[in-house]
């Protein structure tokens, strides 16, 4: 008998993600000793993802009993604490019932529905992001119909942040281009703007009929929960009409829980009716309805009096700690190789640093001893602790002398 075709032979095999298989990788390295630097993910000084006090305190205070679909939008207590968090509970555009918000999975699914809210309303623009970015940014748009182009962030030649050049690049944009923005712990390069040329980007996406989409992963991580949101919210109180994609994967430490949000801030309560329905029309046709219990959880932590402030002060200690652990590998660096210039450890916020390594140094660095980064050079802080941060201060110090 004549075998039969297969259907799915001439499928080209998967490449791999550049961070998900990455993990993968790591969880079946045999070594002891290794070191998992590569994904965003925080552990504390043990190495173990913290289960936080705030939100162990939810889950014991919530019964989960029946299991309903959530509305489309999601849970209401969820999208009113999150607008809160973003822009400030006594912000107009929050009192005047200017946002529209809805639960998406994760922040990946914030960033995928408004790509294809965007493809349905406001098809055949081309969306900028920043060289480099976050690897996601690109394939999201592109599933959604976008073709994608970029600004730059990093000076690759002097392995410096370029700040100029990348408001320089953002003035130069065709008129009317979707433009992804990281207000703040930039990934993967831990560089932000400073406030003026915050300002100055903010005028020009106005002045040029930009929409602009932030993505808000590390709230809470650069300087403060309120700090952190400080662009956004300026942005709201200039009027500009805009897009907010955040995630409680990083702050509130409950990744597989895949909690999201995507705002639209927009000139009226009308418009934001509106633009409500035609978010819940693209989530019906994405996923339905986003899961309960991460929502559930997240929302008891944000508006419980109680545990709202004990939730910040665990980020802060989160926050501390990797402030902390810059500090001594730059430290421990200098101890090896005094002449190494390890600044970018300090000046870089947030969960990521980036070394400026080529992909054979980060290649080398994990083959030899086991120290993983991510191949474009992504350094993720959170996972150096006392008991690893001598080592990868070794590992680290012999791959930034191949640069010299
Ligand atoms: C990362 O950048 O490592 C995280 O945001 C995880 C992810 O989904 O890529």
């Amino acid at each position: 008998m004549a075998a039969m075709s297969s259907l799915f032979g001439p499928i080209t095999p998967f490449a791999g993600d550049p961070i998900l298989s990455l993990n993968e990788a790591y969880g079946h390295d045999p070594r002891q000793h290794k070191v998992n630097l590569s994904i965003g993910i925080y552990t504390d000084e043990n190495g173990n993802i913290p289960v936080l006090g705030s939100v162990k305190q939810a889950v014991d205070r919530l019964e989960f009993g029946a299991r309903p679909y959530l509305p489309m939008e999601g849970f209401l207590g969820y999208r009113t604490a999150t607008q809160s968090l973003l822009f400030g509970a006594d912000h107009d555009a929050v009192t005047g019932g200017r946002i529209a918000t809805v639960q998406t999975i994760g922040g990946t699914g914030a960033v995928g529905i408004a790509a294809d809210f965007l493809n349905t309303h406001r098809p055949g623009r081309t969306m900028f992001v920043s060289d480099p970015s976050w690897e996601n940014h690109h394939g999201l748009f592109q599933r959604a119909g976008f073709t994608t182009k970029t600004f730059p962030w990093w000076d690759s030649a002097n392995r410096t942040s370029c700040r100029e050049q990348t408001v320089e690049a953002i003035r130069d944009l065709p008129t009317g281009s979707i433009v992804v923005l990281q207000p703040v712990c930039h990934n993967p390069t831990g560089i932000d703007l400073t406030r003026e040329q915050q300002d100055t980007v903010t005028q020009l996406c106005i002045n040029n009929d930009h929409i602009v989409l932030f993505d808000v992963a590390y709230q809470g991580f650069g300087e403060g929960i309120d700090e952190d949101a400080d662009w956004i919210r300026r942005c709201a109180s200039a009027g500009m009409t805009f897009m907010v994609a955040n995630s409680y994967s990083k702050n509130l430490s409950l990744y597989g829980e895949r909690c999201g949000a995507l705002s639209v801030v927009c000139p009226s309560a009308e418009e934001a009716a509106l633009v409500l329905g035609q978010l819940k029309f693209a989530i019906r046709r994405s996923y339905s309805n986003a899961p309960m219990s991460g929502g559930t959880i997240t929302a008891e932590v944000l508006n419980s009096p109680d545990l709202r402030p004990l939730w910040e002060t665990e980020v802060g200690v989160m926050r501390d700690r990797m402030k902390q652990m810059r500090s001594t590998l730059a430290a421990s660096i200098a101890s090896v190789d005094a002449s190494l210039d390890t600044s970018f450890l300090t000046t870089q916020r947030g969960m990521f640093s980036f070394t400026g390594l080529t992909a054979e140094a980060v290649r080398s660095m994990r083959d030899e001893d086991g120290v993983y980064l991510i191949e474009s050079g992504r350094m993720c802080v959170s996972g150096l602790n006392e008991s690893n941060v001598e080592a990868v201060a070794v590992s680290l110090t012999r791959a930034l002398q191949t640069l010299n």
